[in-house]
């Protein structure tokens, strides 16, 4: 079955009549147009990235050291992009990354975009520092395949209760982000003197939660200047717990069922570390390059860690995504499911719930094409199909036939 790409058939008849589509295929595009929907201090808090921004270039870059070697005449005519992981059958490998503060892109936050993904048979992560709080997102996209992503907090308290929480409302597994306990150093946004929280955005799942709110105030209005401070003098308290071990994911084992998985690993002994202290998932990432400028891309540490991993627990990949052939590089690279982050943003702040599908089903259908144009059919096939860029290959003695011009 082809479900994903002969959409672009409508695009093409569409065009007879001289309509052109409202955003762009291309996603460097996406980017640049999601500019003209968001304030420029906001653009700059989703787009940019940490330092020098050399690990956000060295993300997108790493998928230039691989290729796809398309073999022909194979006879298949169908993908099957169906994936199971934890219980839950996606349509296709493909998840929407955890993404803070959606209320900046959308007035209806993170809901539009869990309505997609719901309808499309997709998941996605939501980020502990969600506009809307974690069961308004549930309650407004019931059905939808839902994972909560955990910044630990310094409180233990409030970890476990958001935890606890978040398997009440239904999420289907906890994300704990190990690679963010502070925020990197972000030259943008120390340009613009712009931080979020601090004026109260991202706080919807923390303001739902009694173990956060107990010491507020009752009688300070929300939304005044002093409530603002409250807020952020609070938020301030319980962010980021900074000398953590593994042992964590022991204590968050005591207090609850799920399935919980690590992200922010690109050390294959982490990876280790993660399995041999209960993990069930792995999360390959660099947050994107937002946190320690010239660590490694994203896409170089996935070999070692899947290696590594060796099969023991699902593998997930975030950072420098953005087509269905990146994707399909991923993947082949021994990722199980690829997850998608600015783009998603980018589509949400452009035309909402429309937006989000866009990009989605961009990626989606050329994930299928790819899939199906190289022989794979399916995507385990794809691991037979990605080789080191021919380029970059060492030579070999005599190996010399790709410098000949043509006589
Ligand atoms: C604006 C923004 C907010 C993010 N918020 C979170 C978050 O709350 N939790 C988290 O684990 N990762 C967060 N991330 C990281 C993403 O989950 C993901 O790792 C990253 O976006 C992947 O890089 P890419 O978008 O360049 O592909 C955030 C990323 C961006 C751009």
């Amino acid at each position: 079955m082809h479900r994903w790409f002969p959409n672009r058939d409508a695009t093409f008849a569409a065009g007879l009549a001289g309509q052109v589509p409202r955003m762009p295929a291309n996603p460097e595009h996406l980017e640049q147009a999601a500019l003209e929907h968001l304030p420029a201090e906001v653009w700059s808090f989703i787009a940019r990235g940490a330092g020098s921004g050399r690990t956000l270039a060295a993300n997108r870059r790493a998928f230039n050291r691989w290729e796809l070697v398309p073999r022909m005449l194979t006879g298949i005519d169908t993908a099957d992009l169906t994936t199971k992981l934890f219980g839950t059958t996606l349509t296709a490998p493909l998840m929407l990354a955890p993404i803070g503060l959606a209320g900046l892109a959308h007035a209806r936050g993170e809901a539009p975009a869990a309505q997609v993904v719901r309808d499309l048979g997709l998941g996605m992560i939501l980020s502990n520092s969600s506009s809307l709080s974690l069961e308004e997102v549930a309650e407004e996209a019931p059905g939808a395949n839902l994972w909560f992503q955990l910044h630990p907090p310094k409180s233990e308290a409030l970890a476990v209760s958001m935890v606890q929480r978040a398997e009440k409302a239904g999420y289907q597994t906890i994300v704990v982000t190990i690679d963010s306990w502070t925020r990197g150093w972000r030259p943008a946004d120390l340009d613009y003197a712009y931080d979020p929280f601090l004026r109260g955005h991202g706080m919807g799942t923390f303001l739902a939660d009694p173990e956060f709110c107990r010491p507020l105030p009752s009688d300070v209005p929300h939304g005044s200047k002093e409530w603002n401070e409250n807020l952020a003098t609070r938020w301030r308290e319980v962010f980021g717990h900074s000398h953590l071990s593994f042992d964590y994911l022991a204590t968050l084992r005591t207090v609850t069922d799920l399935p919980i998985l690590v992200k922010g690993v690109l050390h294959p002994d982490d990876a280790d570390l993660a399995i041999e202290h209960g993990a069930d998932g792995i999360v390959v990432s660099n947050h994107g390059g937002r946190q320690v400028d010239r660590s490694r891309a994203a896409l170089d540490a996935l070999p070692d860690v899947a290696a590594r991993v060796a099969g023991r627990v699902p593998v997930l990949f975030d950072s420098g995504v953005r087509t269905g052939a990146d994707a399909s590089i991923a993947l082949g690279l021994g990722a199980d499911v690829v997850l998608l982050g600015r783009p998603w943003i980018y589509g949400l702040a452009i035309d909402g719930a429309n937006g989000v599908r866009h990009v989605l089903e961009a990626v989606l259908a050329e994930l299928e094409l790819t899939v199906l144009m190289l022989g794979a059919g399916t995507v385990g096939e794809l691991r037979r199909c990605v080789e080191p860029a021919y380029h970059a290959r060492p030579r070999e003695a005599g190996d010399t036939h790709h410098d000949r011009r043509p006589s």
